[in-house]
């Protein structure tokens, strides 16, 4: 634990060399009148202390250390398990700046709103600060942020996944820029009347508010504890808050892994991919490569921060520090990278408890233990009509201990991206794999993507819907404005803008069974992309893209027929028409005459192909 503990409001002196942070300190604490404040230094020390008493306090279950040593099970309140979108706001001085698909509030009137929340929401508890940097410490590309918080997990989960601490701290002088991130699970331990009250393992507050302030780069988050809801680091600063730094400043801030591809012969390749939430990006991040000579690092599973290089050449880094990936589905022969990243050291929340103390989750293992406790702690058994784990539940862990972890992942200047990716959960109409005519095509694919809704967001699973760069969720301003952002920068890389590709692992046959294989087998595809890269492969062109042609998907050793892999790739031209109808719509929906005119030719020109 920081030895730097102060008593709230004595004066507004602090550990930070930048007199704003301190003052904010005090202010926050003032409103939220939490018992006391503790800097947080990011040490071992801190993290031993807080897991701990977390322990005693009964948030965190300690697994056993024979199988899982210095880690932890969180089981979160049921009404707490994923991020909350219509609950997420974004507080732009004007509406038109939010755009339609995000909701608006007024800047004033929320913050009014907030601190009427916020007042006292911190009483009989420690208010947490919580120094952080996204990219590596003092990087080009890098930024600073302090998080001031009433959850201890959440200290403890900045610390696996961002640059935390003393580190950061000592990075913010007094003119640095630095976002602050206000959090609290609106759970206060006393009561107006001044009673105070026992703790739950894992509290927040039915009220939720995910609420973020553009013009003047803040975040206030109110009443949940999980994910993307608490770690302020992740979806609220890297990618609502930097979206729109990235608009200002001419750069990208991106929901996308990125990776490392060393083909048996030929030139190392770096390849951004976005896919939507629980759609394969740790996966991919992750890939074992099934084909002979291959080999993929990990750079990182869900952010990319990239912008044009001194030489002109799009770079990207790995703001995070750590994974906060989906457990099902996560199994030792669908991702055993994965499941070796995990042997220690990990936060588990939602995942269920094996009888020896060891964790356990759909997939994990072909067959599920004959006894576990679920993630609600109650009895399970194979035969049981509910999962054992929460569809939701994760792991978060540094990306250190990932075996296929580059050496130069957290290099401060980035690696250059020489393909970027688009992908979703379509059982139909697209195929495994396309590449777009140009970079304008491409923005459009970005732009046109739709995928099936997933456990990572509260609300109905299953259900197709618009995901634009997989961002819909995650965009800080208005949608178009995007659009226009991505085609300017295309402008600026010029005859250096990646080559633009579109993938899609989830197609059915009319059994309703995944055509493609799939995780390990994912490298065929990587395999034909980086044959385009190369200009070793030929391509069909089509209304939609460029397709390969049949022969050119290796699938030597798969259990996969022609005609299956014909089925996958087949550019089916009524369900496209649909398509282009359904994509004509939402373009109205997004503003009409708002996207921009390249974008709207070459929906213009998809549907005169496609006629
Ligand atoms: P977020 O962290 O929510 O942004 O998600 P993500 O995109 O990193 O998702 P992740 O890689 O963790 O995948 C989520 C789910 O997709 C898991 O249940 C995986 O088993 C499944 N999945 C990943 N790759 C494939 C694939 O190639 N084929 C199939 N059928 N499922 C996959
Ligand atoms: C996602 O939903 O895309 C995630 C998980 O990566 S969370 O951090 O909860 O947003
Ligand atoms: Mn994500």
């Amino acid at each position: 634990m920081s030895l730097l503990e102060t008593p709230p409001m004595t004066d507004v002196e602090g550990p930070s060399r930048n007199p704003a942070v301190n003052e904010w300190v005090a202010d926050v604490a003032a409103l939220t009148k939490p018992d006391r404040i503790v800097w947080c230094d990011g040490s071992t020390q801190e993290w031993d202390a807080l897991t701990k008493s977390m322990v005693a306090q009964g948030t965190l279950i300690r697994l056993n250390p024979e199988w899982r040593p210095n880690s932890f099970l969180a089981r979160s309140d049921p009404a707490d398990v994923a991020r909350v979108e219509d609950r997420t706001f974004i507080c732009s001085e004007r509406e038109s700046d939010a755009g339609p698909t995000n909701n608006w509030r007024d800047p004033f009137v929320m913050r009014e709103e907030l601190t009427e929340l916020f007042a006292g929401s911190m009483r009989g508890r420690t208010m947490y600060v919580v120094p952080f940097s996204m990219g590596p410490l003092g990087g080009p590309i890098s930024q600073l942020g302090v998080q001031l918080t009433d959850s201890p997990y959440v200290v403890v989960s900045m610390q696996l996944m961002t640059r935390m601490g003393v580190g950061a701290l000592d990075l913010i002088g007094p003119e640095t820029p630095w976002v602050p991130a206000l959090h609290s699970v609106g759970a206060p331990l006393v009561d107006d009347a001044g009673v105070r009250h026992a703790d739950v393992a894992w509290p927040h507050n039915p009220t939720k508010y995910i609420s973020h302030f553009p013009e003047t780069r803040e975040i206030w988050s109110f009443g949940s504890g999980y994910g993307g809801n608490a770690l302020l680091g992740k979806k609220c600063f890297a990618l609502r808050i930097a979206s729109v730094m990235a608009r200002d400043e001419g750069w990208l801030a991106e929901h996308m892994l990125i990776i490392k591809v060393t083909p048996p012969a030929g030139t190392v390749r770096h390849i951004a991919a976005a896919f939507p939430s629980a759609c394969g990006k740790t996966n991919l991040a992750m890939l074992n490569p099934s084909i002979p000579g291959w080999k993929v690092e990990t750079i990182g599973d869900d952010i990319a921060w990239m912008r044009p290089g001194p030489d002109g050449k799009l770079r990207a880094i790995n703001p995070e520090r750590g994974f906060f990936g989906v457990a099902p589905g996560t199994g030792i022969t669908t991702n055993p990278t994965a499941v070796d990243t995990v042997w220690g050291n990990t936060i588990f929340t939602n995942v269920a408890l094996r009888d020896d103390g060891d964790v356990w989750w759909e997939g994990l293992t072909p067959q599920a233990p004959a006894h576990l406790l679920d993630w609600q702690g109650n009895d399970w058994t194979p035969d049981a009509a509910t999962p054992a784990a929460h569809p939701n539940s994760r792991f978060t862990v540094t990306a250190d201990q990932c075996p296929s972890i580059a050496s130069d992942w957290d290099s401060p200047e980035g690696v250059v991206i020489d393909a970027i990716v688009f992908g979703g959960r379509r059982p139909s109409t697209v195929p495994l794999v396309s590449q777009a005519r140009d970079w304008t095509h491409g923005v459009f694919m970005g732009a046109t993507m739709a995928s099936e809704t997933t456990a990572a967001a509260e609300g109905t699973v299953g259900r197709l819907r618009h995901d634009p760069f997989a961002m819909l969720p995650f965009c800080g301003y208005d949608m178009a404005d995007y659009f226009a952002h991505w085609l300017e920068i295309g402008e600026t890389l010029g005859a250096d803008a990646p080559p633009v590709f579109q993938v899609n692992w989830f197609r059915k046959d009319e059994n309703g069974r995944f055509l493609w294989p799939g995780f390990s087998e994912n490298a065929r595809v990587i395999e034909w992309i980086v044959g385009r890269l190369d200009g070793s492969l030929d391509a069909i062109s089509t209304p939609i893209g460029k397709l390969p042609l049949v022969r050119d998907i290796d699938v030597a050793g798969l259990d996969l027929g022609y005609e299956q892999l014909q089925a996958l790739l087949a550019v089916d031209r009524s369900a496209w028409l649909v398509e282009a109808e359904e994509i004509a719509s939402y373009f109205d929906e997004l503003g009409g005459q708002r996207i921009p005119a390249p974008l709207r030719h070459e929906l213009a020109s998809l549907r005169a192909h496609l006629r």
